[in-house]
């Protein structure tokens, strides 16, 4: 096949040669830089750095600077959409977010539509300035949250256990399915929004997808990202989407073929083997490598990135993470990894 654009990211996302394997990081912007550090110092707090077209563009922009990547991923939060809609939010220094909670219809009444709110239009000016700066060939990644996890995030208050979140879904309230299903309209808009702006590629993250049983992970976690999914590709059909619906192990295969996204994100606890033997020949597999690898020695670092990227071809791979950076990493040890992945595909 020939090579249709000039980003690798997008060419193995749309089932085309590239000439590289593309290579980015959950959370590749973030604590672990000192130069991210000293931006959000300057910010005053996270909510204010979202909020901050120059100052999101230029922390998005950093790790860039250092690494060798294929991607840029937007500098926001899932939690924008519940923002957005009016829920109050707020990150506490070393706990996380607290949301304000929704658990109950009339909970749902203070909800609004986030369409031409402050927080959308934030995201969307930081995006304008990142895709100014940023070289062509490197793809500028959009994303959201899927409505089971916020959702949860909502119900919850915060990032505890899903345990009130899981009980809510086995009762199958009818005011937890309204607010999934106002979720799902504004996730749509917001990834518009998004890529009317200048994203090229979006990712939606079911970061709590793995804590559904069997028969709540159809309802809950495949239909609501699927008609996110057919709504961002009614008014953008060539942009490609990624799913991360992390801890779902064997059931990728129904993600991938229910949602018809372009790539499945997979966590670390998944072999690349595994997910590969229960998934069509060209579906695209985007990850896993362990975080806490990076806290390892540089020759464990090595072997254990050799062993992933020997065990698939370049051109249905998208090297990531299993999960976000962890802040205590060392920065260089991110340069060891690319360095490794690249030393590999031109050997
Ligand atoms: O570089 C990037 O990946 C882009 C930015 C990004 C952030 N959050 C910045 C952030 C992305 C893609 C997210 C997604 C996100 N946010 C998810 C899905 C991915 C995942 O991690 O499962 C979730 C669940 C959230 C919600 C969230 N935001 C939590 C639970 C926390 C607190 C945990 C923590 O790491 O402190 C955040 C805060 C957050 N979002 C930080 C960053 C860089 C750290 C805050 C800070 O700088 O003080």
């Amino acid at each position: 096949m020939i090579v249709s654009n000039s980003q690798p990211l997008i060419n193995v996302l749309t089932g085309h040669r590239s000439e590289r394997r593309p290579i980015w990081f959950m959370r590749q912007a973030g604590r672990y830089l000192p130069e991210y550090r000293k931006v959000r110092e300057q910010a005053g707090s996270f909510l204010e750095l979202c909020y901050s077209p120059p100052l999101a563009a230029e922390v998005t922009l950093q790790p860039l600077r250092r690494f060798d990547l294929d991607a840029a991923i937007v500098f926001a939060d899932i939690l924008v959409v519940p923002h957005a809609m009016g829920n109050g939010l707020t990150f506490v220094e070393g706990e996380g977010p607290k949301l304000e909670t929704v658990r109950s219809s009339t909970d749902l009444l203070r909800l609004k539509s986030g369409l031409k709110s402050v927080q959308f239009e934030s995201v969307a000016a930081s995006i304008g300035r990142v895709r100014r700066d940023l070289d062509p060939k490197i793809s500028l990644i959009g994303f959201c949250g899927a409505p089971w996890t916020v959702a949860s995030y909502m119900v919850e208050g915060g990032g505890s256990e899903r345990e009130l979140a899981r009980k809510i879904a086995y009762q199958k309230e009818p005011w937890f399915k309204e607010l999934i299903s106002r979720l799902v309209e504004n996730s749509i808009e917001y990834l518009c929004v998004q890529i009317g702006a200048g994203a090229d590629v979006v990712q939606i993250f079911d970061s709590w997808a793995g804590e559904l049983p069997e028969e709540l992970f159809t309802e809950y976690s495949i239909e609501p990202i699927r008609d996110i999914v057919s709504g961002v590709k009614s008014r953008f059909p060539d942009v490609p989407i990624i799913v991360f619906a992390k801890g779902a192990g064997h059931r990728h295969g129904k993600v991938y073929s229910k949602t018809k996204c372009q790539a499945v994100g997979i966590e670390a606890e998944s072999s690349v083997d595994f997910i590969q033997s229960i998934l069509p020949v060209d579906a695209v597999i985007q990850g896993n490598l362990d975080p806490l690898l990076l806290l390892c020695d540089d020759d464990v670092v090595r072997k254990h990135t050799l062993k992933l990227v020997k065990s698939i071809s370049r051109d249905r791979h998208v090297f990531n993470l299993g999960h976000g950076i962890k802040p205590q990493t060392n920065p260089d040890v991110l340069t060891t990894i690319v360095k490794t992945i690249r030393d590999y595909d031109h050997g």
